[in-house]
């Protein structure tokens, strides 16, 4: 059954300046990397996941998202980000993209042990 996009919730966003995660803290998931960050425009400072994958080409990707679902906030830190490349918020299933063709989250780039939101 093809997906329905209206379901899914958007977990893009863009950045205007980089901005530098802190908090840094590796999981026991090869793919998941739990940190903290300030998104525009809050001053508040945000719990937030990292997504990783290898690129067909060989590369390393990351991507992040706040830690809390954006439909109603439940914590979505411990769901798993499927092979489609949404993780599924264990409250009430909603999709949320993160390296799906429908959207993507903040594009991180990795430098040395640094993480940073980078301008899109
Ligand atoms: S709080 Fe995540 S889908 Fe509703």
């Amino acid at each position: 059954m093809p997906l329905n996009i209206k379901a899914y919730f958007p977990a893009g966003g863009q950045t205007h300046e980089e901005i530098e995660m802190t908090d840094i803290c590796y999981t026991d998931r090869a793919d998941v990397i739990f940190a903290r960050a300030i998104l525009p425009p809050s001053k508040l400072v945000k719990e937030m996941v990292i997504y990783y994958q290898k690129l067909p080409n060989g590369k390393d990707e990351y991507r992040t998202i706040s830690a809390k679902c954006p439909h109603q906030g439940a914590d979505i830190s411990q769901d798993e980000l499927k092979a489609d490349g949404n993780v599924y918020c264990s409250l009430h299933r909603r999709p949320i993209c993160i390296f799906s063709e429908y959207n993507y989250a903040y594009l991180v780039e990795k430098r040395e042990d640094k993480f940073f939101i980078v301008k899109t």
